[in-house]
C-alpha cells in the first residue's frame, strides 16, 4: 500500500504550476522560513510577486532554528493567529518545514497552550504548502515533524497522515545557493532515507524502482554537485533523490540509523545528515545477515557490490571528532531503544548492538 495525498509540482517551473493550486488554499498565508535559506535560495523572492500577483496578504514568520523546539512552534503558532493566516507556506529546509506542520496541527487544534501534545489530539489541520531549499530532508512528502523537546533535551518526531503537506513545491535552481557541505550532509540524509527503505521491516517493492533511481542519482551526482555547485542537472538529479527518499520514508519508515544520529545531533550539534552518514555503514553491517537478499538484489540492480558502495562513501569522510564517553553513550542507550524509528528495524537491536556502533565513533 502507498499513500501520498501531497501533490507534487517539480522543476523549474514548479512555483508557476502549482499557482492556481496554492492560491486555492485559502485567503492569506503565513510564509515560515529559517532566518536566512528562503532569501538565499530565491524561493522568497519568486513567492511574493505570485501572492501579490492573486491579491494576497500574507505575514513571514522567519524565526524557525536547526532542529526546531516546541517553544519556536508555539510562538509560530501565536503569530498565526494574531496574524489571521489560514494557511501556510513553509519554505527551507527540514527544520522549517517540520515546524510548519506542528504549528498547522496545534493552531487548527487549540493545542497552543497544551503541555504534552501527541498526534492522538489532532482531528484536522490547516493546509500547508511545503518549498524545499535543500535536496535531503524529504519532509515536503512526509507526515512526519522531528522536534527538540527542550526540557528534556531529547530529540523526538511525530507522524500523522494529516501532516502531509497538500503542495510540494520542488524547483532546483532553490538549491544552486547551498554550499558544499550542506549539500554533502543533505545528500546523505536522502541516501539514508532511500537504503532504510530497503532496511525497514515495511519495506515494499512497489517502491525499490524510486529507492534503486534515487541512489544511482545520488551516486552519479553528488561528486558533480560538489565540484560544481552551479550545475542544475546535477541539482535536479539530487532534488529528485530526496524527494523519492522522502516518498520512500513515508511509506517505510526510518530506522535504527536515524535513532543513533538524533543524540548526536542534540548534544554535539552536528547535522542531521552526518549524522545518519556516520553510522550509515556499521548500521548496514548490523541488518545485513537479516536482509541479505534485499540489499544484494539492490546493489545488483544498481550494477556495484556493497563493497563498491562502501568504498564510495568512504570518499567523503563522514567523520566528526566526538567526545563520546562511555558515560555518554550508556546515558543514551535508553533514549536511542525508545525512540519510535526502532519499530521499523529489521531485527531486534540489543543495548550491545548500540554500544558497539557508538564505540566506533570514538
Ligand atoms: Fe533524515
Amino acid at each position: 500500500m502507498i499513500y501520498l495525498p501531497t501533490r507534487i509540482f517539480f522543476g523549474a517551473n514548479a512555483l508557476q504550476n502549482a499557482e492556481a493550486y496554492l492560491i486555492r488554499l485559502g485567503t492569506k498565508p503565513l510564509i515560515v522560513t529559517g532566518k536566512s535559506s528562503a532569501k538565499l535560495s530565491g524561493a522568497l523572492d519568486e513567492l511574493i510577486p505570485v501572492l501579490k500577483k492573486n491579491n494576497a496578504d500574507y505575514a513571514i514568520f522567519a524565526r524557525v532554528e536547526e532542529n526546531p523546539c516546541w517553544d519556536t512552534v508555539k510562538e509560530g503558532a501565536k503569530f498565526l493567529i494574531d496574524s489571521q493566516c489560514d494557511y501556510l507556506i513553509a519554505i527551507g529546509g527540514g527544520s522549517p518545514l517540520d515546524a510548519a506542520k506542528a504549528m498547522a496541527l496545534i493552531t487548527a487544534n487549540n493545542l497552543i497552550e497544551e503541555d504534552n501534545i501527541t498526534p492522538d489530539k489532532f482531528s484536522h489541520t490547516l493546509p500547508l504548502v511545503a518549498i524545499p531549499t535543500t535536496a535531503g530532508t524529504g519532509s515536503e512528502v512526509t507526515q512526519y515533524s522531528v522536534l527538540t523537546d527542550t526540557s528534556t533535551g531529547i530529540k523526538a518526531g511525530f507522524g500523522t497522515e494529516l501532516a502531509f503537506p497538500k503542495l510540494a513545491i520542488c524547483d532546483p535552481r532553490y538549491t544552486l545557493s547551498l554550499n558544499n557541505t550542506i549539500t554533502l550532509h543533505t545528500a546523505i540524509d536522502a541516501l539514508s532515507h532511500l537504503l532504510e527503505g530497503i532496511f525497514s521491516n515495511k519495506r515494499q517493492p512497489l517502491i525499490y524502482p524510486l529507492i534503486q533511481a534515487g541512489i544511482d542519482a545520488i551516486m552519479k551526482n553528488l561528486e558533480i554537485a560538489l565540484n560544481s555547485p552551479s550545475n542544475l542537472q546535477a541539482r535536479a538529479n539530487l532534488m529528485q533523490a530526496a524527494l523519492y527518499g522522502g516518498i520512500t520514508i513515508a511509506q517505510t519508515g526510518t530506522t535504527l540509523q536515524h535513532s543513533l544520529g538524533y543524540p548526536l545531533t542534540t548534544h554535539f550539534g552536528i547535522s542531521h545528515g552526518l549524522s545518519n552518514g556516520m553510522v550509515l555503514k556499521q548500521v548496514m553491517e548490523l541488518y545485513y545477515p537479516n536482509i541479505k537478499e534485499e540489499l544484494d538484489n539492490l546493489f545488483s540492480a544498481l550494477n556495484i557490490t556493497k563493497e563498491n558502495f562502501e568504498h564510495w562513501l568512504d570518499k567523503f569522510s563522514l567523520r566528526a571528532e566526538l567526545e563520546l564517553s562511555d558515560e555518554f553513550i550508556e546515558d543514551h542507550i535508553a533514549e536511542v531503544l525508545a525512540s519510535r524509528n526502532m519499530l521499523n528495524t529489521p531485527i531486534n537491536v540489543s543495548e550491545e548492538d548500540i554500544r558497539k556502533i557508538y564505540n566506533t565513533l570514538k
